[in-house]
C-alpha cells in the first residue's frame, strides 16, 4: 500500500519539501494517453509506490453518488469529503497483473469506479475546487510512502499543482482516435458493452471539461517532457520514462 497517511482527505498543505520527500515522478495527460499502464509498469520497474490520482477522484464520485449527492453540490461534498477513507492496496502476488486495488472505507471499489458513469462523475467532481483542495494533501501523503524510495503519480495536475517541484515531469498524449480505441479495448476486455463512438463522445466531453475548468485545468507543466504515445508500444513508453528517471537520478547523485 503506497501510503503512510490514514487515507482521509485533509486540508490543503504546502508542497512537500523536495529535500525530505521521496523521488517524485509526475505523469499527466488526457484519458487514454497510456498513463495508467506506463505508471504501473514504471513503478514496478523502479520499486516505487504508485498513486493513481484519477482513482481517488473516481472513488469520491462513487461515494457521492451512493450518498445521493449531486456532483456539483459543493456544500454536501464538503461534508462528505472529510469522512472518506481512500487508499490503495497491492494485489496478492498471484494477481499482480491486475494492478493495485482502490479501497473506499473497507470496500474494494476497483471495478465499480471504472464504469463509464464514474468516469463522467470523476470528471464532474474534479472540477469542484472544494474537492480538489480536500484531495491535495491526501495525494501528497500517499506519495510520501516511507516504504519506497520514490513514487510515481499519474493524473492531470501532478506536475502543475500537486508536486510542482517533481523530480521528473512527463506529459503523455496521443491522438483522440487512438486514445478512444485504447479505452474501448480496455472496457471490452472487462466485459462491458460499449461502442467506440460512445467512448469517443465521452472522452471528448471529458477532455473539454478537464482542460477548460477554472481550477487545475489539464495542461502540461512548462518544464514537462512531452511524449506522444500514438505510435509507441507500452514497452517503448516505459523505456523512455525509465531513461528520464535514470538521467535525473544520476544528476542528483542518487543510485539507480
Ligand atoms: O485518469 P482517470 O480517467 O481515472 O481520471 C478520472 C477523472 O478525474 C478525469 O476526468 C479527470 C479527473 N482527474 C483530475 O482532475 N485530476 C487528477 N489529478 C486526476 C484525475
Amino acid at each position: 500500500m503506497p501510503g503512510s497517511g490514514d487515507g482521509s482527505p485533509g486540508a490543503p498543505g504546502e508542497a512537500a519539501d523536495s529535500g525530505n520527500r521521496p523521488f517524485i515522478v509526475a505523469i499527466d495527460g488526457p484519458a487514454g494517453a497510456g498513463k495508467s499502464t506506463a505508471a504501473r509498469r514504471l513503478a514496478a520497474r523502479l520499486g516505487f509506490a504508485l498513486v493513481d490520482t484519477g482513482a481517488i477522484y473516481r472513488a469520491v464520485a462513487l461515494a457521492a453518488s451512493r450518498a445521493g449527492i449531486a456532483f456539483d453540490d459543493d456544500r454536501r461534498l464538503a461534508i462528505l469529503l472529510p469522512g472518506l477513507r481512500i487508499r490503495f492496496e497491492a494485489p496478492p502476488l498471484d494477481q499482480a497483473a491486475a494492478g493495485q486495488k482502490t479501497i473506499l472505507g473497507d470496500e474494494d471499489v476497483s471495478l465499480e469506479i471504472r464504469e463509464p458513469p464514474m468516469s463522467l462523475g470523476a470528471s464532474a467532481v474534479s472540477a469542484r475546487p472544494v474537492v480538489r483542495a480536500a484531495l491535495l494533501d491526501l495525494q501528497r501523503r500517499l506519495a510520501a510512502a516511507p516504504s519506497h524510495p520514490g513514487s510515481v503519480l499519474e493524473g492531470r495536475d501532478i506536475g502543475t499543482v500537486v508536486f510542482p517541484d517533481a523530480d521528473v515531469k512527463v506529459f503523455l498524449t496521443a491522438s483522440p482516435e487512438v486514445r478512444a480505441r485504447r479505452r474501448y479495448d480496455e472496457l471490452v476486455a472487462k466485459g462491458q458493452t460499449v461502442s467506440v463512438e460512445q467512448v469517443l463522445a465521452d472522452q471528448q466531453k471529458r477532455d473539454r471539461d478537464d482542460s477548460q475548468r477554472a481550477v487545475a485545468p489539464l495542461r502540461p507543466a512548462p518544464d514537462a517532457f512531452l511524449l506522444d504515445t500514438s505510435d509507441l508500444c507500452a514497452d517503448a513508453v516505459v523505456d523512455a520514462l525509465a531513461t528520464a528517471v535514470e538521467v535525473r537520478l544520476e544528476q542528483r547523485g542518487r543510485p539507480v
